[in-house]
C-alpha cells in the first residue's frame, strides 16, 4: 500500500513527501511534535494529545498554524489515507522555514506542519507485554525543559541505541541525585512492597505522558494508591513491579533492570490489570 503524508497543506505521496532544506526543524530541531495512538482506526486521546501540543508551541512561540478543528480533520485524513486500523499518528510542527539565523525568523513566517500515520504490530507488542521487557540506565543529560515535547531529541536517540544494543526495550534515565526521571520515550513507574503505586512528578524533568495521566485516573478508580514522588534505581529493583507506559506501548511491564529480575522477574498484577483496563478510561475519537 502507497503511503501517505500531510506536508504543509497537502496530502502528498511518501517519495514526494518533503519538507525545505532551510525547515527550522531540520537546522535547529525548532519544532514541536506529537505521537497519538490509532485504534480500530480511531484516535485515542486526542484531546489531550492536542492540549499538549498547544502548551509545547506556547512554551517556544510558536503560533499554532491551524485550529483544533482543522487539525483534527487533517489527523482523521491521514489515518483514512493509509488504512492505519492499530498503530500511531505522528504529527510535527516547526517555526517554519527562513534564512539560516539562530533568532527567530521574521513574523509572518509561517508554521510548517506535518502529519504521518502508519501500521503497528499490535500482537508483537502484546506478546512483549506478556513476558515483560527490559530496561537498561542511563545518566539523564537532556537540558531543563524536557517538559516541552520538542524535536530535539539527541540524548534520547543515543540511550534508545545503547538500550537496543544491549538486548533492551528502554533505557532509563537517571538524574545527578540518583532518581529515575523517565525512559528515553516513554514515562517509568514501579509498584512498591506495600502496593504503592509510584511515579514522578510531572516537572520540568519529565515528559507529562498522556498514558500516564490517563493511568493515574484509572489508578484512582480502581483504588490503588498513588504516590507522585522520585525513585532511585536501587528502589527499582526492590520494587515488586515495575512497568513503563507512552503511547505506542500503553503499559509495558518492566521486568528486568540492568540484567537483575524486577519481583520474580514476570509481569505483576498490577501492571496486567492497568494494561488490560486502559482503554476503559481513555478517550476514543
Ligand atoms: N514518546 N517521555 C518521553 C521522553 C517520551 O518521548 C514519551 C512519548 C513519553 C510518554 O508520553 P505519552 O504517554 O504521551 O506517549 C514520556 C512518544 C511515544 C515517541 O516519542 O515516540
Amino acid at each position: 500500500m502507497s503511503r501517505i503524508a500531510y506536508v504543509n497543506g497537502r496530502y502528498r505521496p511518501w517519495r514526494d513527501a518533503m519538507v525545505h532544506v532551510e525547515d527550522r526543524g531540520y537546522q535547529f530541531s525548532d519544532g514541536v511534535y506529537e505521537v497519538c495512538e490509532v485504534r480500530g482506526g480511531r484516535l485515542v486521546d486526542e484531546r489531550r494529545h492536542l492540549a499538549r501540543l498547544a502548551r509545547s508551541l506556547e512554551a517556544l512561540r510558536i503560533a499554532m498554524p491551524m485550529s483544533p478543528a482543522a487539525l483534527g480533520v487533517v489527523m482523521r485524513e491521514t489515518v483514512r489515507r493509509n488504512r492505519v486500523s492499530d498503530g500511531i499518528l505522528y504529527l510535527q510542527m516547526t517555526r517554519g522555514v527562513a534564512r539560516r539565523d539562530h533568532a527567530f525568523p521574521p513574523p509572518g513566517t509561517a508554521p510548517a506542519v506535518v502529519v504521518t500515520a502508519r501500521s503497528l504490530d499490535s500482537a508483537g507488542n502484546d506478546a512483549s507485554a506478556e513476558n515483560g521487557v527490559a530496561v537498561i540506565t542511563l545518566p539523564d543529560n537532556r537540558w531543563g525543559r524536557v517538559d516541552i515535547k520538542s524535536v530535539a531529541l539527541l540524548p534520547n536517540v543515543l540511550a534508545k541505541q545503547t538500550a537496543r544494543e544491549q538486548g533492551a526495550r528502554e533505557a532509563w534515565l537517571v538524574d545527578r541525585d540518583g532518581n529515575v526521571t523517565e525512559g528515553s520515550s516513554s514515562n517509568a513507574w514501579i509498584v512498591t512492597g506495600t502496593g504503592k503505586v509510584v511515579t514522578r512528578p510531572a516537572d520540568s524533568a519529565i515528559l507529562r505522558g498522556i498514558t500516564r495521566d490517563v493511568l493515574i485516573g484509572a489508578i484512582s478508580v480502581k483504588g490503588l494508591t498513588l504516590e507522585e514522588r522520585a525513585f532511585t534505581v536501587a528502589e527499582a529493583l526492590a520494587a515488586k513491579e515495575a512497568f513503563l507506559t507512552s503511547a505506542s506501548q500503553i503499559v509495558m511491564p518492566v521486568v528486568r533492570i540492568d540484567g537483575k529480575p524486577v519481583g520474580d522477574g514476570r509481569p505483576g498484577p498490577v501492571a496486567r490489570a492497568l494494561r488490560a483496563a486502559f482503554y476503559r478510561y481513555a478517550e476514543s475519537s
